[in-house]
C-alpha cells in the first residue's frame, strides 16, 4: 500500500493539537498543548483566552509534530483541519494555520468535522466496519450516530439541552472540583453508592434523545438544600448517584438503538466522556447480550480533543477526494 501522510490540526476548544498520521491508522506524532490551567480559574473555557493560546502555541505544535514524526513537508499528501463545530475564534486559528501550510506546500486541504473526528479515534483500535453505531459523548455534544458507510453519518438521537460532559463539569463545580470535572467525579463515583436516586430523564421515551439539565438541577438543588439546613452530604455518594443516572440513560438508549438497528456491526464509544470508567464498564456488560456487535472504545488517551483523530477521519475523506478550497471558513455550529 502506498504510504499516505496527513498533517492534521485541531483547535476547536481548549486544546491546540497537531499530528502526523500514516494511512489513517498509525500515529507518527500527536502533539497536544492543553490550556486547561488558564481556564480553570474561570470555571470553564473563556473563548477569547482560548484563541490567544492557540495563536501562541500553534507554530511550535507544527514544528514538534513534524520533527517527532521525522518527516518533511515534501513527504506529506494532505493537510487536514477541524473546521467545526467549536468556538469560532479557536477554530479559525487551526483553519488559518492549515490553509497556510496547504498553500505554501501545494498540498490538498481536507476539512474535518470535529465530531466525526471523535468517532475516528476508535480507528486506532480497529478498522471501522459498516454499518455501525457511535455513542458520542463530549463536553459539547451527546449523540447517537448511525454510520451507514465511510463518511456517512446520521444522528438518530441527541441531547435536547446539556451535553453529558457539560453536566459533569457543572455538578463538579458544586462539589468544588476544578474544570473539567468529569475525571474526578468519575473517580469519586467509584468510592460511593447510588443513594440519592436522581431522575433518569427520557429513559422511558421511545426517542433516542437525551436530556441532562433536569438531572443537573436536581443535583444542585439537593446540595443547596443540604447547605441551607446545615447538613453535609457524602460527596462520594453524590458523585456515584449522579454517575449512575447518567450511565443508566446513556446505556439504556444505546441498547435500545442497537435493538432498533440489528444490522449494526460495531458500537463505537468516543468523545471526552468516553473516558468514563463507569460508562465503559456498563456498556461492556450490556454488550454481552449482543453477539454480533463488537464494542470498540476509543483509546483513553484519544478520548479528549486531539489532532490524531482528525487525521484518521481525514484519510477517509482523502480516499473520497473530499478536498476543501483555500477560502474554507470555520463553521462553529457545523452538523454532520
Ligand atoms: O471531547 P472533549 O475533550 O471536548 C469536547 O469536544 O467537548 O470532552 C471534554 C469533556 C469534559 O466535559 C470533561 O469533564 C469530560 O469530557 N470528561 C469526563 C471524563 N473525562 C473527561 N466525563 C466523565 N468521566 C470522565 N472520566
Ligand atoms: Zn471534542
Amino acid at each position: 500500500m502506498e504510504r499516505n501522510l496527513i498533517l492534521a490540526f485541531e483547535s476547536s476548544c481548549d486544546e491546540t493539537s497537531v499530528s502526523v498520521v500514516e494511512n489513517g491508522s498509525k500515529i507518527l506524532s500527536n502533539i497536544v498543548a492543553t490550556q486547561i490551567k488558564s481556564h480553570q480559574r474561570f470555571g470553564g473555557v473563556v473563548p477569547e483566552v482560548a484563541s490567544r493560546h492557540h495563536i501562541e502555541q500553534i507554530t511550535d505544535c507544527i514544528d514538534l509534530a513534524m520533527s517527532k514524526a521525522g518527516v518533511g513537508y515534501s513527504d506529506l499528501n494532505a493537510v487536514a483541519v477541524t473546521y467545526g463545530p467549536g468556538l469560532v475564534g479557536a477554530l479559525l486559528i487551526g483553519v488559518t494555520a492549515a490553509k497556510t501550510v496547504a498553500y505554501a506546500h501545494h498540498l490538498p486541504l481536507i476539512p474535518v468535522n470535529h465530531m466525526a473526528g471523535h468517532i475516528y479515534a476508535a480507528r486506532y483500535v480497529k478498522p471501522i466496519e459498516f454499518p455501525s453505531l457511535a455513542l458520542l459523548v463530549s463536553g459539547g455534544h451527546t449523540e447517537l450516530v448511525y454510520l451507514a458507510a465511510p463518511g456517512k453519518f446520521e444522528i438518530i438521537g441527541e441531547t435536547r439541552d446539556d451535553a453529558a460532559g457539560e453536566a459533569y463539569d457543572k455538578i463538579g463545580r458544586v462539589l468544588g472540583i476544578n474544570y473539567p470535572a468529569g475525571k474526578e467525579v468519575d473517580r469519586l463515583a467509584h468510592l460511593g453508592k447510588d443513594t440519592f436516586n436522581f431522575p433518569r430523564a427520557m429513559d422511558d421515551s421511545e426517542s433516542f434523545d437525551f436530556s441532562f439539565s433536569g438531572l443537573k438541577s436536581a443535583f444542585i438543588n439537593t446540595v443547596h438544600h443540604a447547605d441551607q439546613i446545615g447538613e453535609t452530604l457524602n460527596r462520594e455518594d453524590l458523585a456515584a448517584s449522579f454517575q449512575a443516572a447518567v450511565v443508566d440513560v446513556l446505556a439504556d438508549k444505546t441498547v435500545r438503538a442497537l435493538d432498533a438497528y440489528p444490522q449494526v456491526k460495531q458500537l463505537i464509544l468516543a468523545g471526552g466522556v468516553a473516558a468514563n470508567q463507569g460508562l465503559r464498564e456498563r456498556l461492556t456488560a450490556e454488550l454481552q447480550a449482543f453477539d454480533s456487535v463488537e464494542f470498540v472504545k476509543a483509546p483513553l488517551k484519544l478520548c479528549g480533543d486531539n489532532a490524531a483523530m482528525i487525521g484518521a477521519e481525514a484519510y477517509v475523506e482523502y480516499q473520497q477526494q473530499h478536498f476543501g478550497k483555500l477560502d474554507l471558513n470555520a463553521d462553529p455550529s457545523l452538523e454532520f
